[in-house]
């Protein structure tokens, strides 16, 4: 299943970049006012089924693009182009990301940058690898000296002075924060070392699913907004190397808590 995973992620990208600047703007369909879709997030989808179906006929499929099936049993959790933003400006940061469920739990995750031809995977029990060498998050726990990840709510500007609130109270404490428009990538950063935290409301099952267990696997925490439960599903996500959860949950439950689900 792995091998699956790993030769779906590495086709699609190898499609996405071979399309990198040719899409524009006006080209893109919009989901929501600010949410995109283009013919590429379709095809890159159909490339990741189609060599999932081959191999597994049977297993289910929850993408973000098409199936969205319940789940059960095996799920495929696919989201065959994050950053699509980023993607039709050609700014230099997409990914790939595919995870495998099987009843409820995720046993495996794969993020694939394109770009910078780094392929990140992860089993449950078995660790994390960028390019087959073991990863781990770092180990910072000085938040002076931290660098943070996140992700701007451009589809909920409702939460808009919230989220600018739990930014300004962690810009205070911490080193730098980065938002580099793909999540699949931050939770892979996080995993291997080059940020140490972050924060995000109201992202989807696809775009947390593979990563969420890279960084699991790499020695990291990731929680809902009541530090408690699994994100998968409120989509309101805290991750960090572990040592830093307590600075951003301190934060993100005095702004958030009561405004937004757990
Ligand atoms: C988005 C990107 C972005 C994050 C959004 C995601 P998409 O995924 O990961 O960084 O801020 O919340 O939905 O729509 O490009 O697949
Ligand atoms: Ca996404
Ligand atoms: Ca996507």
């Amino acid at each position: 299943m792995i091998k699956t995973a790993i030769k779906a992620a590495k086709e699609a990208g190898k499609f996405i970049k071979q399309n990198a600047g040719t899409i524009q703007s006006k080209n893109a369909d919009r989901k929501l006012a600010f949410d995109f879709v283009t013919d590429i997030d379709k095809e890159s989808e159909e490339i990741i089924i189609d060599i999932i179906k081959k191999e597994f006929p049977d297993h289910k499929i929850l993408a973000e693009e098409s199936l969205r099936q319940e789940s059960g049993g095996f799920r495929w959790i696919i989201d065959p182009l994050d950053g699509t933003t980023n993607f039709i400006h050609n700014y230099p940061a997409f990914a790939v990301s595919i995870a495998l469920e099987k009843d409820n739990e995720i046993i495996l995750g794969v993020v694939y940058d394109p770009l910078r031809d780094e392929l990140f995977h992860a089993e449950k029990g078995k660790g994390a690898f960028l390019d087959n060498t073991p990863i781990h998050v770092s180990a910072i726990a000085d938040p002076g000296v931290a660098l943070l990840a996140t992700g701007f709510p451009f589809r909920s500007k409702e939460y808009l002075d919230l989220y600018l609130k739990s930014f300004q109270q962690l810009f205070k404490q911490v080193s730098g924060i980065r938002r580099a428009g793909s999540v699949a990538l931050d939770f892979c950063h996080l995993a291997c070392g080059r940020c140490d935290g972050f924060w995000e409301i109201k992202l989807g099952p696809w775009d947390i699913a593979a990563g969420s267990l890279i960084i699991k696997e790499a020695g990291g925490l990731i929680t809902d907004f009541a530090n408690e439960d699994d994100p998968m599903w409120t989509g309101n996500v805290i991750a960090s190397n572990g040592l830093l959860h307590d600075t951003i949950f301190q934060v993100v439950n005095e702004v958030f808590k009561g405004h937004i689900d757990k």
